[in-house]
């Protein structure tokens, strides 16, 4: 559980000079975090949603009070990411269409019960299954916003790049915010299910295909859409290379912190230090 008490902070970035390639010299780099700016808006809307539904489970005050500021904090960052859809356009790149696609797939995939279980008897059962499953399923997802957040803060190779230093703030705020509430959705998930084995495989059996597609196909679609890149360089030879010079996470650090979030003994306070993330924060330019 969170030792100290998450605060939501008000940002503010310039985008006037950012282009969407915005790591010179590294297209896929550029385009594989553009991807953020698409699929984040979305799931960190549904995450306040479904927080908003198991609000009225929650029985422990530190819990709620958590729940409470992480909903406050994911909903600030999807703002902060989704104006960058529309700045893209000032550069020749639409990628209204991605993202209208990415939001009926979420809603598709893990909206309403009613619809999702359609040939189901939805009872209470089912209904409160259907809860701590989406809750478990954040808490996944947490579990890797955590991993990318703490390799963005410590990572030394990324601050030698050309990139822009709007786009490279808000990663780091964004990253430093995860790092700091990232007990709060598995919190709330051991607290309304007791976080059983049987489901963690469930939502990581989820989560894993879906981000490895979802990265696949929006940093290829990015890509395609960027009028600027004459060749469009490869997914798979293009992360191993990136990869390699520690300038993205390897498949295989993503893959292995996967299996801690299934040990009983799982404790996302151990993922990474709040220290490394509130001292960022305290000099972020970004923050108002
Ligand atoms: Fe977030
Ligand atoms: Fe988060």
């Amino acid at each position: 559980m969170t030792r100290h008490k998450i605060t939501p902070r008000k940002v503010a970035f310039d985008w006037s000079k950012t282009r969407p390639q915005w790591i010179e010299g590294e297209a896929f780099i550029s385009h594989l975090t553009n991807s953020t700016h698409i699929l984040l808006p979305i799931v960190e809307v549904w995450f306040c949603q479904v927080f908003k539904e198991a609000l009225p489970h929650v029985t422990d005050d530190k819990v709620r009070e958590d729940v409470i500021a992480f909903m406050r904090q994911e909903a600030i960052h999807g703002a902060a990411h989704k104006p960058l859809i529309e700045h893209f356009l000032q550069h020749g790149m639409d990628i209204r269409d991605g993202a209208a696609r990415t939001q009926r797939m979420i809603d598709r995939l893990l909206g309403d019960p009613a619809r999702i279980f359609g040939l189901l008897p939805t009872g209470r059962r089912l209904a409160r299954w259907w809860l701590g499953t989406r809750v478990g399923i954040i808490a996944a997802g947490e579990h890797f916003t955590c991993i990318l957040g703490r390799f963005i803060l410590e990572n030394e190779e990324l601050p030698r790049l050309d990139a822009d230093p709007a786009m490279m703030e808000l990663l780091r705020w964004h990253g430093a915010e995860e790092v700091e509430h990232r007990s709060v959705a598995f919190d709330l998930y051991k607290h309304l299910t007791g976080a059983p084995l049987a489901n963690r495989l469930l939502v990581m059996g989820f989560i894993i295909p879906f981000l490895t597609w979802y990265w696949i196909e929006s940093t290829r679609y990015l890509m395609r859409q960027d009028p600027a890149l004459a060749i469009k360089p490869g997914f798979f030879a293009e992360w191993r290379r990136a990869s390699s010079r520690n300038l993205i996470p390897s498949a295989r650090d993503l893959l292995g912190g996967s299996w801690r979030f299934l040990m009983p003994g799982y404790d996302p306070e151990k993922e990474a230090d709040t220290d490394i993330a509130l001292a960022h924060l305290a000099k972020s330019p970004a923050v108002r």
